[in-house]
C-alpha cells in the first residue's frame, strides 16, 4: 500500500496553537523538527524497507520467508507530548496531521498518517501506557514499489515510541504491533514478513523466518565476496495491497487449508501435495501448489546460502517468479518482462518481490554485468512502451534502530 497521499485530519476542536507545516519562504527546503514543533526532538529512529529474496505469499500461510533489509529507511524524529495529542509531519506528504489519542480508532485516519497513528493505537490497545508525541518523518524508501515503505513507516514509529516511552519491547513484539496497526487500524490483511524484516534484519544477512512461531536465523549473504550484486528494478507500476486482490488470495489459501483440515497451508508437505490437490476445487489448486513449493524453495535457497553457493540462488528465484506468474497470478506484464529481459541479459536469476500486482523485480547478477543487465531491461521497457524502470542496488542492511 502506498502511503503517498496525505490527508489533513487536523481536529478543529483542539486547543493547540497552530504551527506552520512548511516553510513558506522556501517550500523546497523541508522544515526541521524545531521549526515544525518549536523544540528539539528527543531522538531519531530509522527503519528500513526490504526486498524478499524468496518466500512470497507464504507468510500468511505460516510458512518461510527470506527477506533482506534495504539501506533505504524511514526516519522518525520524535518527542513526547503529555496533552493527549499526536502530531505527525512527513517530508513526503508536507502536511501536518494532528490527532487526539482519544479519537484513534480503526479506519478513522485516512492516508499515510493512518500507519503511524495505527501504531500508537496498537500500543495503547495492547495496554501500553503511552501518551502523545510530535513526530517528523522522512523517507527514501520508494513508495508503492513493493519495497515495504508502509512497514518501514510503522516500524520507525514503533521503535520511536518504544524508545521515547522506555517500553523495552523486543524487535519481534514491535513488529507484531506494527502488523496489528496495518491489519486492524489501516485495514490491510498483510502477513508479518515486512514488519519482521524491517525490525529484525541484520547487515550482511538475510532473515530466514519461520512465520509460524517467528523463530528466525540470520543467514550470511556476502554478495560482494561472491562477485555478485542484487539489482532492484522498480517497474513503476504502483502496487497496492489495499484493493482487495491480496485479501482475496489470502482468503483462497485459508479456504484451501480449511478444506484440507489443516491449520494453515504450511502444514502441507511437498510429498502430500499431489493427493491434496485432488481434494480441492480446481480454482484453489494453483494457489496451494505455489505455497507448498515456495516454502521448499526458501529452504533450498537457505541451503545454497549456507553452502556459500550464491549463484545457485538464481534458478530458485526464476522458478519462484514462474510460480507467481502462472500459479499465484500476481505478476503483471511489466514484472514478467523485467524478469525475462534480466535473465536474457545474463542475470543468474530474477523474480518479482513483495505482494505483486506491479512493484519491483530483483535480479541476481555478476557485479561486472549489473549495468548491462539494467540497460537491457530499460531498453526492453522502452521497446514495449513502458515507463523507464528505476534501478537500485540492494545490499543487506540493518533493521530498525535509534540513530540519534
Ligand atoms: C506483502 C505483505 C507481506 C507478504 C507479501 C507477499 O508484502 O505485506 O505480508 O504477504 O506481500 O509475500
Amino acid at each position: 500500500m502506498s502511503p503517498a497521499h496525505p490527508v489533513n485530519t487536523v481536529n478543529p476542536e483542539n486547543t493547540v496553537s497552530p504551527v506552520s507545516p512548511v516553510n513558506p519562504v522556501n517550500p523546497v527546503n523541508a522544515p526541521t523538527f524545531a521549526e515544525l514543533y518549536g523544540r528539539p526532538a528527543e531522538g531519531e529512529w530509522a527503519a528500513p524497507g526490504r526486498v524478499n529474496l524468496i518466500g512470497e505469499h507464504t507468510d500468511y500461510n505460516l510458512g518461510f520467508v527470506l527477506p533482506i533489509a534495504l539501506p533505504q529507511t524511514v526516519r522518525a524524529q520524535a518527542a513526547r507530548r503529555d496533552d493527549g495529542l499526536l502530531r505527525l509531519w512527513s517530508a513526503q506528504g508536507r502536511e501536518l496531521v494532528e490527532l487526539r489519542l482519544a479519537d484513534l480508532a480503526p479506519g478513522a485516519v485516512p492516508g499515510w498518517a493512518g500507519y503511524p497513528a495505527g501504531v500508537v493505537w496498537a500500543l495503547r490497545d495492547a495496554g501500553h501506557e503511552v501518551g502523545g508525541a510530535d513526530i517528523r518523518l522522512d523517507s527514501d524508501v520508494p513508495s508503492g514499489a513493493g519495497l515495504s515503505s508502509s512497514a518501514a513507516l510503522e516500524c520507525a514509529v514503533a521503535a520511536a515510541y518504544d524508545g521515547l516511552y522506555g517500553l523495552g519491547r523486543s524487535a519481534s513484539e514491535l513488529a507484531q504491533l506494527a502488523q496489528r496497526a496495518e491489519n486492524a487500524f489501516v485495514g490491510v490483511p498483510c502477513g508479518i514478513m515486512d514488519q519482521m524484516a524491517s525490525m529484525c534484519c541484520r547487515p550482511g544477512a538475510a532473515l530466514f523466518l519461520d512465520t509460524r512461531d517467528l523463530s528466525a536465523r540470520q543467514v550470511p549473504v556476502d554478495l560482494a565476496g561472491a562477485g555478485l550484486a542484487l539489482l532492484v528494478l522498480d517497474t513503476r507500476v504502483k502496487h497496492d495491497l489495499g484493493d482487495g486482490a491480496y485479501a482475496a488470495l489470502r482468503a483462497g489459501c485459508e479456504k484451501a487449508a480449511g478444506l484440507l483440515g489443516l491449520p494453515a497451508l504450511r502444514s502441507l508437505e511437498p510429498a502430500g501435495l499431489a493427493d491434496a490437490l485432488t481434494r480441492l476445487p480446481e480454482e484453489l489448486r494453483p494457489l496451494v501448489r505455489h505455497v507448498v513449493i515456495e516454502n521448499a524453495r526458501v529452504e533450498a535457497a537457505v541451503a545454497h546460502l549456507d553452502a556459500g553457493d550464491l549463484p545457485a540462488l538464481g534458478p530458485v528465484l526464476t522458478a519462484g517468479h514462474a510460480s507467481l506468474r502462472d500459479d499465484f497470478r500476481v505478476s503483471c506484464p511489466e514484472t514478467d518482462l523485467a524478469v525475462e529481459a534480466a535473465v536474457a541479459a545474463g542475470a543468474h536469476g530474477a523474480r518479482m518481490t513483495g505482494g505483486g500486482f506491479g512493484g519491483s523485480v530483483i535480479a541476481l547478477v555478476d557485479t561486472g554485468r549489473a549495468d548491462h543487465v539494467a540497460a537491457e531491461v530499460t531498453a526492453a521497457f522502452r521497446t514495449a512502451g513502458y515507463a523507464e524502470p528505476r534501478t537500485l542496488t540492494a545490499t543487506p542492511a540493518e533493521g530498525a534502530r535509534r540513530i540519534r
